[in-house]
């Protein structure tokens, strides 16, 4: 599938965690399956476990009977799995990543190209890349030498500057990919081509014709086990900052001049650069009720577990249009979904109906589970005078039958092999939402300026205060997209 004809290697470090488990390698037997990796590859699991190469093909093995019965097939797992080793070592230890090199050399015998994986707590990434320069592992000049850096990428901005530095010591810009899993979801990328790849939407895309904009990730899970986790970082970090950031620069964006990386990324960073500082007025906090019983958190914590924000884009495209972001945890059901609520017609002619009786048109994009496109439209009930809200829609599973969704990081890692940065954070872009996002973090942690800390049941749509965001400018959260009404 890539044009370059040397071998590729996938060091994994942190092959013994949840995510080479979970994500990593069924994306990487997808590919497999679907030929679609470099003709010569070879994947490397670095951690510390007392493993060898049997025990780890054994245990991804089992992974993917059990997370992905689907996708395993037995006949095309044993030559995959061959191609799995294992190296133990310390992540903090210098001669450890030696005798990474002297495998990596063994196994390669001769030029080869490697993408390094840190999937891994962000604790490591400074220790790792900084062990990889000194072992002379970056060097180009046997086969590109890529690292994909998991999220969190820093805690605020301040960190991520930093991370941003210390890799940078050690890799150029156009070697490192930031991943964020939202922009490889198949749905988030359609957003592009939606706005891009037709005509009638861009003229109607903007403050003439849009009232406002409605990006919801609601997520049905709590925080589980990921407590330790969740108690450090919150929804504004863990949702805000990247993912709903992201889909925001999507919806948002200026058309770039080509879908060249950095041209997508230039565009990206000029619409973060024209949001206007949030307000904390309107921004909403919320916990579910039951989280401050959950193991590992803290007695009286202050985590949100739920944010809602108003923001504005200062430009001539958005202009006073207000764009609603919401997500949190232990909500009704599991939907990601992006609204455009168009203005109203300005002029009601049809007798017997009042102004209040018309929906606005809203064009609904589901990026998960449901995934698809809805337009809702006025139309006449027939035999009455009356008007009613009808959807023209389109699914994925119907028109696209057969054709199963791939995950995003089968598409994410395929896209680092070949080079495509285009679906990754570039080191401006991070900054640039940490730089929105610090004075929401930071100002809910300084009681006077805070809002109130709501809470919300279990199950439910969230906080009442996340409706009253909306409500006090006349305004309803949206949804078309298949589930309960709210
Ligand atoms: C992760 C967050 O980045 O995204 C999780 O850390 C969250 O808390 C997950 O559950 C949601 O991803 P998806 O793909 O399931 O919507």
């Amino acid at each position: 599938m890539t044009n370059d004809s040397k071998p590729t290697t996938f060091i994994i470090f942190g092959a013994s965690g949840d995510l080479t488990e979970r994500k990593l390698i069924p994306a990487l037997f997808n590919s497999y399956c679907k030929q679609r990796l470099p003709e010569q590859f070879n994947i490397v699991g670095f951690a510390r476990r007392p493993w060898d190469n049997a025990e780890l093909r054994k245990i991804l093995k089992e992974g993917m009977l059990e997370l992905a019965p689907d996708a395993y097939d037995e006949e095309k797992w044993t030559p995959f799995a061959q191609n799995i080793t294992y190296v133990q070592g310390d992540l903090n230890t210098q001669a450890d990543f030696e005798k990474l090199r002297e495998h990596l050399e063994n196994i390669e015998n001769g030029p080869a190209n490697r993408l390094y994986y840190l999937a891994v707590a962000p604790r490591f990434f400074v220790p790792i890349v900084e062990s990889l320069g000194t072992a002379n592992m970056v060097d180009q000049n046997r086969g590109w030498r890529r690292v994909v850096v998991e999220k969190p990428f820093g805690h605020d901005l301040a960190s991520a500057q930093e991370l941003n530095k210390a890799i940078q010591a050690v890799f150029d810009e156009d070697q490192i990919y930031r991943i964020d899993h939202y922009l490889g979801k198949e749905t988030a990328q359609n957003i592009l081509y939606f706005r891009f790849a037709n005509t009638i939407f861009e003229p109607v895309w903007n403050r003439n014709y849009v009232d406002n904009v409605q990006i919801s990730v609601i997520e049905s899970v709590d925080v589980g086990h990921r407590a330790g986790y969740y108690e450090e970082a919150g929804v504004v970090r863990d949702m805000f900052q990247n993912h709903l950031m992201q889909l925001l620069s999507l919806v948002a964006m200026e058309p770039p001049a080509s879908f060249e990386a950095n041209a997508v990324r230039n565009e990206k960073a000029k619409l973060f650069h024209a949001v206007r500082p949030l307000s904390l007025n309107h921004t909403v906090r919320a916990q579910y009720e039951g989280y401050l019983q959950t193991e590992q958190v803290a007695k009286g914590s202050q985590t949100p577990t739920y944010a809602a924000m108003e923001l504005f884009i200062d430009n001539w495209r958005w202009q006073g249009v207000p764009f609603y972001l919401r997500s949190g945890k232990a909500l009704t059901n599991k939907n990601t979904e992006i609204v455009v609520e168009f203005k109203r017609p300005p002029h009601i002619m049809f007798d017997g109906i009042v102004d209040e009786d018309f929906t606005a048109n809203i064009l609904s994009m589901c990026i998960q589970p449901d995934e698809g496109i809805h337009l809702r439209l006025e139309a006449k009930v027939p035999d009455s005078r009356k008007t009613q809200p009808v959807d023209m829609e389109f699914h994925y599973r119907s028109s696209f039958k057969g054709n199963n969704l791939p995950d995003a990081y089968e598409r994410l890692l395929l896209d680092a092999v070949r080079g495509d940065a285009s679906l990754f954070t570039r080191a401006d872009g991070i900054e640039a939402a940490w730089r929105l996002m610090d004075p929401v973090i930071y100002g809910w942690e300084n009681e006077a300026e805070a809002p109130p800390m709501a809470t919300y049941k279990h199950g439910s749509w969230g906080p009442k205060e996340a409706h009253t965001l909306l409500n006090r400018s006349g305004r309803t959260w949206r949804h078309a997209c298949s589930h309960p009404d709210e």
